[in-house]
């Protein structure tokens, strides 16, 4: 049940964003493919950044100038290509928004780029997709498995940990995330002492890879795991005895404020770096956080942002003119501008979002658990990484 105080203050932040986004009188409808998961691991990350998108339109006053097909990848690569393919020939959107996983956009980037379509990447890090296989056709407005993991490593070495063991699913996006922490954390002086890639989309039981950490004696444990795995995880953290021997830190998907409450106590003093938290004390990001509870009846997580962005790109790509594929994708990176996450600009050397990382700790509130803010980085940006465009 909504606070009443709340949902009428709520409605006013939304009346206030939307009375923000200049009228639009739109000659065409804009067709959009949403191509998201539904189902699997990452349902409810698919979810949350659909709802995201939906708010930026809708604070645009523009929600019926876009025509929305929706598809579902199923964390497939294989399906996320036939249903790119699907949203390209059949339904002849103009612009295709979404991917969540690094090993779907890695599968679907030589047809969007082959067939001229603008994809506008609202979560999937995958390091390439902005580097040595960059496209014009191609704009992430959400992160790099590289950005937001480079950050924990010099940070952790000044907390004084030295020997980290990791573990994280056996995907592209597992493989980056420990792949950056590893090399800043090292050049910072701590070791790697060990680490685990587990069967994606496949490991339940995480006892035994939690065993052979411990063993190895870390001064921490560093992870990567998003969606049910992150829940998972976490809670076994606790039952299996080792949250109260060795600290936990990772990239602060394995915390979002999506599903830690489902996690629970378990989760409580996990330090982790991100783009955004919603606990960020800006006048943008309250009024985000106020609209997106005002129509949700929920705290929204770094991947309504990620919708958000990537629908308010979208907006401001059509608002100035730009019509058809070839004019969207040329319009994208050029969008600037401060929201919920702080100020948002895209790399013209990549078409990867420049942002803060945020890193920070899970600390109960009463019932309910929240983000406290340790430090940040500002405008983190990726190396060129082989990137010619
Ligand atoms: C990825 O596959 O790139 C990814 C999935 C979930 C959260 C973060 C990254």
């Amino acid at each position: 049940m909504k606070h009443p105080v709340r949902a009428a203050l709520a409605a006013c932040a939304v009346t206030a964003l939307m009375a923000a986004g200049a009228p639009f009188d739109a000659q065409a409808q804009t067709k959009v493919g949403l191509l998201l998961p539904k189902s699997s691991v990452y349902a409810s990350l698919g979810n949350e950044i659909d709802d995201g998108f939906m708010i930026a339109l809708e604070e645009a006053g523009m929600a019926g100038d876009f025509t929305i097909v929706r598809e579902d990848t199923e964390v497939k690569p294989q399906v996320g290509v036939a249903k790119a393919r699907k949203l390209v020939l059949q339904d002849e959107v103009d612009v295709i928004v979404g991917i969540v996983s690094s090993g779907v956009l890695a599968a679907v980037r030589d047809f969007v780029d082959g067939a001229g379509v603008p994809l506008v990447v609202a979560n999937a890090g995958n390091n390439n997709a902005t580097g040595k296989d960059c496209s014009k056709y191609i704009v992430r407005v959400s992160f790099s498995n590289g950005q937001i993991n480079r950050p924990m490593g010099p940070w952790m070495a000044e907390q004084g940990i030295k020997k980290v063991y990791t573990m994280a699913p056996d995907y592209a996006a597992g493989r980056q995330m420990i792949e950056a922490f590893t090399e800043t954390f090292t050049a910072a002086g701590g070791e790697v002492i060990g680490g685990d890639f587990t069967p994606f989309r496949k490991t339940k039981d995480f006892g035994p890879y939690l065993t052979k950490a411990k063993a190895t004696n870390p001064d921490a444990i560093y992870v990567f795991y998003a969606g049910g795995e992150a829940i998972s995880f976490v809670k076994q953290y606790d039952s299996f005895g080792i949250k109260s021997e060795i600290p936990l830190f990772a990239s602060g998907f394995l915390t979002s404020p999506l599903y830690v409450n489902a996690e629970g106590p378990a989760a409580v003093g996990v330090k982790t770096g991100l783009h955004y938290i919603p606990t960020l004390d800006t006048p943008e990001n309250k009024a985000f956080v106020e609209a997106f509870q005002a129509r949700f009846d929920r705290v929204p997580s770094e991947f309504a942002v990620q919708g958000y962005d990537a629908g308010r790109v979208l907006v401001e790509a059509v608002k100035s003119g730009a019509s058809g594929r070839d004019a969207i994708a040329a319009a994208l990176p050029k969008v600037e501008y401060v929201g919920p996450r702080g100020p948002l600009t895209i790399d013209p050397a990549t078409n990867n979002v420049v942002q803060n990382i945020y890193i920070y700790e899970t600390v109960a509130e009463g019932e309910t658990l929240t983000q406290k803010l340790l430090g940040s980085v500002a405008n983190v940006q990726d190396p060129v990484n082989g990137c010619a465009m």
